[in-house]
C-alpha cells in the first residue's frame, strides 16, 4: 500500500507510542511540503540514524504576514507523498489548520527580541513566533527524539535551538547545510515564483555572499564591502533587505572567538530569497 498522510492527532499519537513501546528512535523532519531535493536531504540524513522517521507537512498560517503568499503557497501533497515514500518515511503527519490549532485564537510563542528582531524577523514580524510555535506543536504531537532543519534559513535554525533550550526539551536538534542549485542558488519551494529572466541571474545572491565572505576573511573593510555586495545585487535587479555579517552563535555582531557568517534577503521579482554562508 502507497504512504498515506495522518490527518488527526488520535492516529498520530497511537502510532508514535506503538514506536515508542518497541523501543524505536523517532525523527522529526518538519516541513511545509512542496519537497524538493533539500528536504529529501534532510530526511535521507535523519533516516540513518532513526527507526521510525515522520515528515510533517502543514503550511502553517501564522508565521505569513498578511501581505505574504500563504494563499498561494504550492501545496502539492501526492507528489510529496510519492516522493517520501521512496526515502523510505514511515509516517507523514500533514493535519488540517484546525487540528494543529484548534482555538481561533491559538497559543502562540513569542521570540525573544533578540533574536527575532534583526534580520529576517525585522522584515517579517511576528514570523518567528509562527514558526517557533507551530515547531513547539510539532514537537508536542510527533514527541521526537531528533530532529533536522536546514541551514538555509539560518535564523530560523537558531530561534528553535533556543527554542529547545529555553523548554528544556529532549530533542536533538540537527542542522545540514544548504542544498543548491549548479548555480549556487539555494533550493527553495519559492524559487518557481522567479521568471526566466530572473532565474538566470538569482545564482548572483550565493556568488555574492561567498565573494564577501572571501574579501572579509582577507581583511576588507566590511562597510565598504557591504555598499559594493548590495550593489551588486542591485546591479542584476535584486532589491536586498539585508546583508549583515554576524556571530553565527547569537546573530549578534560578530566575534573573533566565534563562528561569524553573511546572511542576506532580497526581493527578486515575486520571490523573496535568502541565503548565508559561513565567513
Ligand atoms: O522551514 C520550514 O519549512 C518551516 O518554517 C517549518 C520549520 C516547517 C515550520 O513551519
Amino acid at each position: 500500500m502507497s504512504l498515506q498522510a495522518t490527518t488527526q492527532l488520535d492516529a498520530l499519537r497511537a502510532q508514535i507510542a506503538a514506536r515508542r513501546a518497541q523501543g524505536q528512535r523517532i525523527g522529526l523532519v518538519p516541513t511545509m511540503g512542496n519537497l524538493h531535493p533539500g528536504h529529501l536531504a534532510l530526511v535521507t540524513h535523519l533516516r540513518a540514524s532513526c527507526d521510525c522517521l515522520v515528515t510533517s507537512i502543514f503550511v502553517n498560517p501564522t508565521q505569513f504576514g498578511p501581505n505574504e503568499d500563504f494563499a498561494t503557497y504550492p501545496r502539492t501533497l501526492t507528489d510529496d507523498l510519492a516522493a517520501l515514500e521512496g526515502e523510505d518515511v514511515d509516517l507523514v503527519w500533514a493535519p488540517p489548520v484546525d487540528a494543529m490549532y484548534p482555538l481561533d485564537s491559538p497559543f502562540l510563542i513569542q521570540v525573544p527580541q533578540a533574536l527575532s528582531g534583526s534580520l529576517c524577523g525585522a522584515h517579517r514580524p511576528g514570523h518567528f513566533d509562527g514558526v517557533a510555535s507551530v515547531v513547539l506543536r510539532l514537537f508536542l504531537q510527533a514527541q521526537p527524539d531528533a530532529a533536522v532543519f536546514g541551514e538555509k534559513d539560518f535564523q530560523q535554525l537558531l530561534v528553535i535551538r533556543q527554542l529547545v533550550e529555553d523548554y528544556s526539551l529532549a530533542i536533538d536538534v540537527q542542522a545540514l547545510p544548504t542544498v543548491r542549485e549548479p548555480d549556487g542558488l539555494a533550493m527553495s519551494s519559492r524559487n518557481q515564483y522567479l521568471s526566466a529572466d530572473e532565474r538566470a541571474v538569482a545564482g548572483e545572491l550565493h556568488r555574492v555572499l561567498v565573494q564577501a565572505a572571501e574579501r572579509l576573511r582577507a581583511g576588507e573593510p566590511w562597510p565598504a564591502l557591504q555598499a559594493r555586495a548590495i550593489n551588486a545585487l542591485e546591479s542584476v535587479g535584486f532589491a536586498p533587505q539585508y546583508l549583515a555579517w554576524r556571530s553565527a552563535t547569537t546573530l549578534g555582531p560578530p566575534r573573533q572567538d566565534e563562528a561569524q557568517r553573511l546572511l542576506a534577503a532580497a526581493q527578486l521579482g515575486q520571490a523573496r530569497l535568502i541565503d548565508n554562508v559561513p565567513v
